[in-house]
């Protein structure tokens, strides 16, 4: 667990990200990693695509996208996707995701990091509660926007 680390997806983690586990409950909440993996593909100067290694094992994936230009702010610096494999939740893997998602952010000068969710009993609103984020809208199709605010300063990343 104290060796936790991001890296740049690639050939080598592909097929493990491909087959992170969810919970029981839990893939109605999120599309596929493979989803992901192919809109990072086609999205390659915004996406930022990245495994969560423990040791040499995968143990989740985050995806942000970062696009100044934006017309929708909320999209300008987002959350495309997190996800931890079911053996591995409740570690600090996802907190250790979003707070090394939330630097990036701030390196490229970005205050908010946003995510849309849906809500549910079994979904992820519990966990972005906890570390900071708060609604701030809703979507047509009834999902949460909500947003962290990123101090200018690292705190506990
Ligand atoms: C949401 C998800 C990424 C959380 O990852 P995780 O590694 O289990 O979360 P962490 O262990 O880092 O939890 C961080 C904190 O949030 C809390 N938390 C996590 N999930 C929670 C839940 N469902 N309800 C209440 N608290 C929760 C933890 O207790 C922890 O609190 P602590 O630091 O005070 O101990 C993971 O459950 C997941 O992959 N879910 C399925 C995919 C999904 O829904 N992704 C989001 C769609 S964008």
């Amino acid at each position: 667990m104290t060796d936790l680390r991001l890296e740049t997806l690639s050939a080598a983690t592909v097929v493990a990200a491909n087959n992170l586990t969810l919970k029981p409950g839990q893939e109605q909440y999120v599309a596929p990693v493979s989803h992901s993996i192919a809109e990072a593909y086609v999205n390659p100067t915004t996406a930022w695509p990245r495994v969560v290694l423990d040791g040499d094992e995968v143990v989740g994936f985050i995806m942000g996208n970062f696009d100044a230009d934006a017309d929708d702010e909320s999209l300008r610096s987002c959350i495309w996707r997190v996800n931890v494999s079911a053996e591995h939740q409740g570690r600090g893997v996802g907190r250790f995701a979003i707070h090394a998602l939330a630097g990036e952010a701030r390196s490229r000068g970005f205050d908010t990091l946003t995510v849309i969710y849906e809500p549910g009993d079994d979904g992820p609103e519990r966990f972005f509660a906890h570390i900071g984020f708060e609604v701030v809208g809703e979507t047509p199709y009834g999902e949460h926007l909500a947003a962290l605010t990123i101090s200018p300063t690292p705190q506990g990343e």
